[in-house]
């Protein structure tokens, strides 16, 4: 949530910082702002409310120049979106200025002690309360001042800082939120996610909790511990490729990174099957403990929960172990039954979300033992977790989760069928039959990309709809869930899922002409039950769009409009009939004006509770 940058070194701040705020804009679009130090006692800061568009205008037409700045795009947690509201936030003096990610739970209580002492605060935020602790602090030496500041902070930050007495430096530092490092001969770069500094370097250091770095114009970074001591860390060499920050082409990265979704479940399924046998390397160290499993947890929230719910059907059916799934956000405030026996499985995309790392937390006091499944290698959740798994789906900017989810979804198949392994209940055999027929998703997938027309066809006949329905049973149902979640996100379109067993304890009554019915209606066990369910909600007058098997003609005497997927097990469906539904959900968004990529009040990673 939020996006921080900064540049100090050879050449004009602003351009970097804008660049950089456009990067990482998917992680909060309501506000955003800059602070340039021009020169020795020159500070100017420029906010706006909106995207960073409005701003880079402004930026623009002040004709804001200096070598040193930092910036901010902001997800509003305390006080309004607004230009006030907006960071960076500065001290009484208008000397100091902070950008600053995560929250300060004690804000209040530091509030009423800086007012007493004499402080005028400008914004609701709790991030302006580190500026004027800074002010109180500084007596010259900038990391000094962080240092004290920071020790009277309760909560989470990721934090810059700059003043105009040091027009050459850069100050930074984090607890429990990501800052990224690097350099090059141009100077030195933060930012709160390695994308906004790919173009510039592919080396770069994520600072540890508690650590200070200082960024000097030539380049050079001094990092301090914890205690205070200079040390050295080594950096972390990104081997992105240059077109992942960017949309090559596709109108949106919505679309981009849908396409790329043959080639990530290929990514992430890579390596996994060796001669009849599954390859865990990552899960060795836990390798018996394993084999002593008697539960197993899973945790996530949105999309990645959804991903959890897929895998419990894996885990029960092939290993044989009883698992839960929980979101992660209840999860943290039940009074869960967990113990060295309960394996968790945590699913977070960014490995940022504060209720998953909780969950993970909590579950690990308790005596399990917690694998990650994430997509970013550094990231909170890996580190903290007892193993982590690499989803492999390269970064995913668009704030709805598309290749993030099927690349989870093919990994918690794998792990799903290592542990089979492990319990005995599935032989190399088994491990031959799954690695040929997942192997074969990527081409079935680049088959519902070609229907892209039909489900054109489809969202058109739905985008007029105040409600749409959607129906399945078992993995088709959990792939509704996702699909209705999909269509929320990005449309504005009020969508909601149901087994479609249980549409006639309640749901049903929704039913009339003016809510389509999406059915997931693929060849499984329960295809003639579903079909009785297309028929009960025919009769109540609705349309409906149906996501059947190729060669299923039938379907189309019962249903309005249908969209074909491959043949597939049916274990394996989440993975196909789930892209024809975020097709689904983009083409109702665009038809509406709506912003797929950036969609109303979300942001990409929830680092608050
Ligand atoms: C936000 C995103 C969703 C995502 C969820 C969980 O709500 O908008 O797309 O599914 O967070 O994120 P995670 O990074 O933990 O998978």
């Amino acid at each position: 949530m939020c996006g921080i940058v900064g540049f100090v070194g050879r050449g004009d701040a602003k351009d970097f910082l804008i660049k950089g705020l456009l990067t990482l804009e998917y992680r909060g679009y309501d506000s955003a702002g800059v602070a340039v130090v021009r020169e020795k006692g020159d500070l100017e800061v420029i906010c706006r409310k909106g995207k960073v568009a409005e701003l880079s205008r402004a930026v623009k037409e002040l004709n804001v120049t200096g070598s040193c700045g930092i910036g901010h795009t902001r997800w509003a947690t305390h006080g309004e979106p607004s230009e006030v509201n907006a960071h960076p936030h500065i001290d009484c003096t208008g000397n100091i200025a902070v950008v600053h990610n995560g929250i300060i739970e004690n804000f209040m209580e530091l509030k009423e002690e800086l007012l007493s002492r004499g402080h005028a605060f400008a914004s609701e935020t709790d991030t302006e309360v580190i500026a004027h602790l800074i002010e109180e602090s500084y007596e010259g030496d900038l990391v000094q001042a962080l240092r004290a500041a920071t020790s009277r902070l309760i909560g989470a930050y990721g934090l810059a800082v700059v003043h105009s007495d040091c027009p050459d430096e850069i100050a930074v530092t984090r607890k429990e939120s990501p800052i990224v490092v690097g350099n090059s001969v141009k100077g030195a770069f933060v930012g709160s996610d390695p994308i906004a500094l790919i173009d510039y370097t592919r080396d770069v250091v994520y600072l540890e909790d508690d650590c200070i770095a200082l960024l000097h114009g030539d380049g050079k970074i001094d990092y301090y511990g914890p205690d205070a001591e200079p040390y050295y860390p080594e950096p972390t060499h990104i081997d992105w490729d240059a077109e992942t920050a960017s949309r090559t082409g596709f109108p949106d990265f919505m679309l981009k990174e849908i396409y790329e979704q043959p080639r990530v479940v290929s990514d992430t399924i890579a390596g996994r099957f060796a001669d009849g046998a599954m390859s865990f390397p990552e899960l060795e160290e836990l390798d018996s403990w394993l084999d002593t499993i008697d539960g197993i947890t899973i945790v996530g929230c949105g999309t990645s929960y959804h991903a959890g719910l897929i895998a419990r059907e894996f885990l029960e059916r092939w290993a044989r172990i009883p698992v839960s799934v929980e979101v992660a956000s209840e999860f943290r405030y039940r009074s869960p039954i967990l113990d060295d026996r309960t394996l968790v499985i945590a699913i977070t995309q960014s490995g940022e979300t504060a209720d998953t790392l909780e969950a993970i937390k909590i579950a690990r006091s308790l005596g399990a033992k917690a694998i990650t499944l994430t997509n970013v290698i550094g990231s909170r959740a890996a580190r903290e977790s007892d193993a982590f798994l690499n989803i492999r789906a390269n970064i995913e900017i668009s704030v709805a989760a598309t290749k993030s989810f099927l690349a989870q979804v093919a990994l918690l198949a794998c792990l799903a069928m290592h542990l089979g392994v492990k319990c005995g209940k599935l032989g190399s055999e088994d491990i031959a039959r799954f690695a040929a027929e997942i192997a074969a998703v990527p081409a079935q997938i680049t088959q519902i990309l070609n229907e892209r027309p039909e489900i054109l066809r489809c969202a058109k006949a739905c985008s007029k709809a105040h409600s749409v329905m959607f129906i399945g049973r078992g993995f088709g149902y959990v792939s509704c869930k996702e699909g209705a979640l999909k269509l929320k996100e990005i449309s504005y379109l009020h969508a909601e899922a149901y087994p479609a067993g249980e549409i006639k304890h309640g749901p049903i009554a929704l039913i009339d002409e003016s809510v389509p019915v999406v059915v997931i209606a693929t060849k499984s066990d329960t295809y003639e039950k579903v079909v009785s369910n297309i028929i009960e909600v025919r009769t109540r007058g609705a349309k409906i769009v149906a996501i059947a098997t190729e060669g299923d003609e039938s379907i189309r005497k019962l249903t309005d409009y249908v969209i074909y997927v491959p043949e597939i097990p049916d274990c394996f469906s989440p993975l196909t009939t789930s892209v024809a539904l975020q097709l689904f959900a983009r083409e109702i968004a665009l038809i509406k004006g709506c912003d797929v990529d950036q969609p109303r009040n979300l942001a990409k990673s929830v680092t608050v509770e």
